[in-house]
């Protein structure tokens, strides 16, 4: 781990991060939590204008995506909520959260997305889904060009399986702006706790300690 930014990031992320458990990415709407108000989070989610280290070409060649504050929540409406609503409340959501750093550049972004989806039915039941979901992109300059740093995540909830992508830029040695895209991936070791009633929903929360994934370039 280096950077002074990386660990600056996280001191702000820590009290936003806290909402994410509450945080609920419905189907037909780009992001909510479960009580209906909107939060930081919202903002977390669009992209954001960053300042990396774009000296990180030496750095790219053995970086590491780091994960903190990883969490997945299991909301299940409580009994009444999701039949008297008009199928409003949806009947079950799974819904992960992360933020992740790439420690070549220091540049951190949140991922939060539905481990899946409702089946159509009534009452639909939750379909789980370890397809790649896109993080929140992060923008950056290097004084002369402004360019996008995209991320993406798969999680499966079975195999606890997650993987990482990402595609960041850094000067060669000419000075050149140079894009890099490398993947990680590991298994999760989640566990999970009742979380309560929330907002209509029963909660159960899993977490898991924070984690370093090794990139591969591709
Ligand atoms: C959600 O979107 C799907 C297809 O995009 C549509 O069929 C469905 O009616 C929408 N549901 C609501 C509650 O808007
Ligand atoms: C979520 O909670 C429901 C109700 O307790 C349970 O049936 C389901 O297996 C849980 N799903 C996950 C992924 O833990
Ligand atoms: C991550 O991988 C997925 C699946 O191959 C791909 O659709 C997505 O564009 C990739 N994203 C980045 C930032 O590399
Ligand atoms: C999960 O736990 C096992 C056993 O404690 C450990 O060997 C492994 O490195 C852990 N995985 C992660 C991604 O932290
Ligand atoms: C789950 O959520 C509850 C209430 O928000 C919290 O008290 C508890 O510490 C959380 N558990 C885990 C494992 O995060």
């Amino acid at each position: 781990m280096r950077s002074i930014p990386f660990f600056r990031a996280i001191f702000l992320l820590l009290p936003l991060i806290g909402t994410s458990r509450a945080l609920v990415l419905l189907p037909n709407s780009s992001s909510s939590s479960v009580d209906g108000t909107t939060t930081a989070e919202d903002d977390l989610l669009s992209t954001q204008d960053v300042s990396g280290d774009t000296e990180c070409a030496a750095a790219s060649a053995a970086t590491s995506f780091f994960l903190s504050f990883v969490s997945y929540g299991n909301y299940t409406a409580l009994p009444g909520d999701g039949d008297d609503s008009g199928g409003l409340v949806p009947p079950q959501v799974v819904s992960m959260s992360f933020a992740v750093a790439n420690e070549a550049n220091g540049v951190y972004t949140i991922c939060a997305f539905p481990l899946g989806y409702l089946s159509g039915g009534n009452p639909g039941t939750w379909i789980d889904d370890p397809s790649w979901q896109a993080c929140a992109d992060r923008r950056d300059t290097d004084g002369k060009h402004r360019f996008t740093i995209a991320t993406g995540a798969a999680f499966g909830l079975t195999d606890r399986y997650i993987a990482v992508n990402q595609t960041w830029f850094c000067h060669d040695d000419a000075g050149r702006l140079v894009a890099y895209t490398g993947i990680a991936n590991g298994i999760l070791n989640m566990s999970c706790a009742d979380g309560g009633e929330l907002g209509g929903y029963h909660v159960e929360n899993c977490t898991s300690p924070d984690v370093e994934l090794p990139v591969t370039l591709l």
